[in-house]
């Protein structure tokens, strides 16, 4: 079954057509993240203005440009959660499609997508843990089946991607911050500097905390001028770190045998690296996406979307987007 996978939930307006839910045969992605740096983050409305102006020339770049393609069996689009114009440019493109072909529509969870991608590396094998760590979005999932996810532990402030975004906009680094805070402080293997580590509520052992991380980082930006490259790497640090211990005790806890990675800061290499060593000594195996798929991509809707069309989930031409959508709850 061929599918086409349409997500416009937040800064990237990226398509991809993906046979049977694992193999891309077609992708494009349209990023507007150097206009929303000039901003220093994501505007909605600038957002939402990029998304339209990109939508149609992504599809045409990945469906070739050759007027309706033939083959296509369904359409899957990010429904939520997301910012609400930014949604809606997707969500109407591809009822708009679904209709003009003929052809059926599904509304998939962006943070359910960003798990499936990993089904663009293996087929994906039940139960385990998922690791899902965006820039709005950072929760562990006991992952029991296709549209069988139960959240374990959330964070209860900022996202890991949002604490990186924001300490790199405090340290002068750019947006998007994750990428920028692992290049400046890549040449740096022990950091001079330690942020705090927050503490949790004992009844909720895998909620996450990286809200405290901007305070104490901006205290250490003013009084270390000179050290930004140190202090970007003290804050990979500590979210790297904190990820892996909640990851770490989670798997002892339940048992699972097998982790998948998923989001935007899962692309990190150090996050990878400490994963898998963690992994390796529990000896569960890890799996992550390539990491063009790690952060918001077409193909990864389009996988989510062929299990949900194969149950016979259908998204009809009055529902919209979500951009309030919980998971697994
Ligand atoms: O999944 P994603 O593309 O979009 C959302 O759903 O939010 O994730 C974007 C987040 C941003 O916060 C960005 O700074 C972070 O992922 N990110 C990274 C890396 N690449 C992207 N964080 C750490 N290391 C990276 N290499
Ligand atoms: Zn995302």
């Amino acid at each position: 079954m061929r599918i086409l996978g349409i997500e416009t939930s937040c800064d990237e307006t990226a398509v991809a057509v993906v046979d049977d839910g694992s193999r891309v045969v077609a992708e494009a992605v349209w990023s507007s993240a150097e206009v929303q740096a000039r901003y220093g983050g994501v505007v909605p409305e600038v957002a939402a203005r990029e998304h339209v102006a990109s939508v149609i020339p992504a599809l045409e770049t990945a469906l070739g440009a050759t007027g309706p393609p033939t083959g296509i069996d369904g359409v899957a689009v990010t429904r939520g959660p997301g910012l609400l114009g930014a949604l809606l440019v997707g969500v109407t493109a591809a009822k708009a499609l679904a209709l003009a072909w003929d052809i059926p529509v599904v509304g998939v969870h962006h943070l359910e997508a960003h798990l499936y991608a990993n089904a663009l590396t293996e087929p994906l094998r039940f139960p385990a843990l998922g690791l899902v760590v965006s820039g709005g979005h950072t929760a562990l999932y006991r992952w029991n089946g296709h549209g069988l996810l139960q959240k374990i532990g959330e964070t209860v402030d900022d996202a890991a991607g949002e604490a990186l975004d924001k300490g790199a906009r405090l340290l002068g680094l750019g947006y998007p911050g994750g990428p920028a805070i692992e290049r400046a402080g890549a040449e740096i293997s022990e950091p001079r500097f330690r942020l705090p580590v927050p503490r949790r509520a004992p009844e909720r052992p895998y909620d996450f905390s990286f809200s405290g991380l901007k305070t104490a980082l901006s205290r250490l930006a003013r009084e270390h001028p000179e050290a930004h490259n140190e202090l970007a790497r003290a804050l990979e640090e500590a979210v790297v770190a904190q990820l892996v211990a909640r990851t770490r005790e989670a798997l002892q806890a339940t048992g699972l045998r097998r982790l998948y990675l998923a989001g935007g800061v899962s692309a990190n290499r150090r996050l990878r690296e400490r994963l898998g060593a963690i992994a390796a000594d529990l000896g569960v195996e890890v799996v992550a996406p390539a990491v063009r798929y790690s952060t918001d991509n077409g193909a990864m809707v389009a996988a989510a979307g062929y299990h949900r069309l194969a149950a016979g989930e259908r998204l009809s031409l009055g529902e919209g987007p979500r951009p309030v959508y919980p998971l697994g709850e």
